[in-house]
Formats: structure tokens, sequence, C-alpha cells
């Protein structure tokens, strides 16, 4: 094959290829090959020295040519893979700003922190301060120090779940009590929130785990005329005006006289319902006037100081207050349920 030849085989390969390749690396490899220092058309210039004076220049020309021709259509190449990128790129970042928005779910607080907080902003607005006790406590701050020695028959009014001989998950928040009354002195003014524990059956009002509030007032001359006006300006923050209290006779070891107390039922107004079971009243808490043991027992002289306290049960509040029939509701975590109560 001539020389000549040679030159325009090179051509019609070279672009023949560079018509059809695969990406950016292959066509700097068909670039190479052809127009590179090892290239086929270095290797093809290589032979001009065996050319006569005349030829030399007209091949020179057409070599020239075929360069010319190579480099302009890699250039070209180029271009398309460059396009062709772009547009790749560019479908892939497309937005599409028709498509709906992804909507962040809202959190909402639970129906029992709604309630505990209402209570807490009642009591503060009553000059109380909230305190916080520990879910396990000691045998001696939830029973002893509050008249309840061992073996007292009062300890089977709660079924209590036992940790060790001493420590236990807390009955009651009047474990908080003493607690306070040993650091501070008179005049005490608390509510001290929180989970309790009792190891009762799970049906639809008993849970092993449920929620409490206690409140104690330590002071001189503190009188049952305390205790009920104080309880009855809670019930009618937390139910409205026109609700009716009812203060019933009963029995704790930490508190004598010692009370449970209704309000009328402000689903039925008092009537009998559903959610009162037909009484009418609807019990929310315990209270009664400090036992002189219990003073004395955490350095305080019953003699000079007096004092009353009260523990309301927040679940039996809350699933009166929004009509829920099942305490195990309040515990499951269930979506659809709590969403009810977003925005509260
Ligand atoms: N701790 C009692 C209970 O859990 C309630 C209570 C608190 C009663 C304070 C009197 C005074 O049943």
């Amino acid at each position: 094959m001539s020389i000549r030849e040679q030159l325009e085989e090179i051509k019609q390969n070279g672009l023949r290829e560079l018509e059809n390749f695969a990406d950016a690396k292959e066509l700097d490899n068909i670039r190479v090959r052809y127009l590179g220092k090892k290239g086929e058309l270095t290797a093809i210039l290589k032979q001009m020295g065996k050319l006569s004076a005349e030829e030399r220049p007209v091949i020179g020309q057409i070599a020239n040519e075929v360069r010319q021709t190579l480099e302009a259509a890699v250039q070209k190449s180029l271009e398309t893979l460059k396009e062709k990128e772009m547009a790749l790129r560019l479908a892939k970042e497309t937005v599409d700003v028709t498509l709906p928005g992804e909507s962040k779910p809202l959190g909402g607080l639970h129906p029992l922190s709604i309630v505990q907080n209402e209570l807490i902003d009642i009591f503060q607005s009553m000059g109380f301060d909230i305190v916080d006790g520990p879910e396990v406590e000691t045998d001696y701050y939830c029973f002893e120090a509050l008249n309840v020695p061992k073996d007292h028959p009062a300890r089977d009014m709660q079924d209590t779940f036992y940790l060790g001989d001493n420590l236990l998950l807390r009955t009651q928040t009047s474990a908080a009590q003493a607690r306070v009354m040993e650091k501070r002195t008179p005049p005490i003014r608390i509510v001290c929130p929180g989970r309790v524990y009792r190891a009762d059956e799970v049906d639809a009002t008993h849970s092993p785990v449920f929620h409490q509030m206690e409140g104690l007032v330590v002071d001189k001359g503190i009188t049952m005329c305390d205790l009920k006006g104080c309880l009855e300006q809670f019930a009618h923050e937390i139910y409205g005006p026109e609700t009716k209290v009812r203060f019933r006779p009963s029995f704790f070891p930490f508190t004598e006289p010692s009370v449970e107390v209704d309000v009328s039922c402000s689903e039925c107004g008092g009537k009998g319902c559903r959610i009162c079971k037909g009484t009418g009243w609807i019990e929310i808490l315990g209270a009664g006037m400090v036992h002189p043991n219990v003073l004395r027992g955490c350095g305080i002289d019953p003699d000079v100081y007096s004092g009353f306290a009260f523990g309301i049960g927040l679940d039996r509040l809350t699933t009166t207050r929004y009509k829920i029939s099942d305490i195990r509701l309040l515990f499951e975590n269930d979506q659809r349920f709590l969403d009810q109560f977003q925005g509260r």
C-alpha cells in the first residue's frame, strides 16, 4: 500500500471510530492511537524520508490534512460528549416543582402531660413550688416516714413492687412529703407530680404504672378549712366554677382526719352517666391533715405546725376530661390516639 493510501485508510478508520465511542476514556484512547506521539499518523510520517523530493511536500500536505480532519473530528466528538453529559445531568437534577411537598408531621403533648402542665399552672399560681422525687424509693420514705411501719396492715392497701429489702418502686408520690419536710422549714407549699407503680392487673381502669400529683402545705395554724378551700379552688379551676365538690371521710395512715374528694361529673352534671358509672360523682383525690407522727418524724413540731396533704390521680383526671374509655390508651402510644391531642 502506498503512503497516500495508508493515510487515506487512517483517515477513514479514524473518522469511523470517532463516530462510535462509549465514553470520554474511549474517545481519548482513539485520539492517542491516531494522533499521539506513538500513534499511527506519526508512524507514517516517519516513513517520509523514503520519499522523493517531489513527493514529500505533496504527501506532507495530505498528512497535514488528515491530521487536521482527525483533530477536528476529535474536537467535535468532545463537544458532543460534553453536551450529552450536560443533558444527562440536567435530566437527573431536574426538580419537579409541581410535586406535592413532603409534610413533616407535627408532634404534640401527651394528654397526661397536658393535664399535668395545667395542674402545675394552677398550683403555681397559688404559690406552690414544684418538686421532683425518685421513682425508685426507699421503704422508709414510701412507708415508714408516712406512719406505716413494717407489718402495718395499711401496707396491704398498696401492692408494692419491691426491688430489694429496702428499695421499691414508689406506690405514691406521698413519698416526696418526708423528703421535703426533712430539708425545708415551714412554711412549706409544694406539689410533686410523677409516675407511681403498683402490682395491679391491667384492665380498662387499672395500670401497674400511673400518675399522681402530691401536694403538701405545712405552716402555723393550717386547718381543714385551708384544705377545703385550696382543693375547692383547684376543682373549680380545672372543671369549671359550677362544679360541686364533695368531701367524704376516709382513711390514710399519714393523714388524720382523712378525706376522699369527689367532683360532680362534668359529663352529666351529676345526673349519672357512663363516665361516672351512674353515681353523678367522680373521685379525683385523697387528702387529709398531716398526721402528727409524720411531722414529728421529719423534725417538725406538731404542737407548733400543722399541715395538709393531697394526692391527685392524674390518669383519672385525664380520662374523664377527654372521655377516654380505657386507661391503657394512655400507655400504648397508638399514633392515631395521640394525634387527636395535637395542638391542644
Ligand atoms: N397517697 C395516697 C394514695 O395514693 C393519696 C393521699 C395523698 C392521701 C396525700 C392523703 C394525703 O392513695
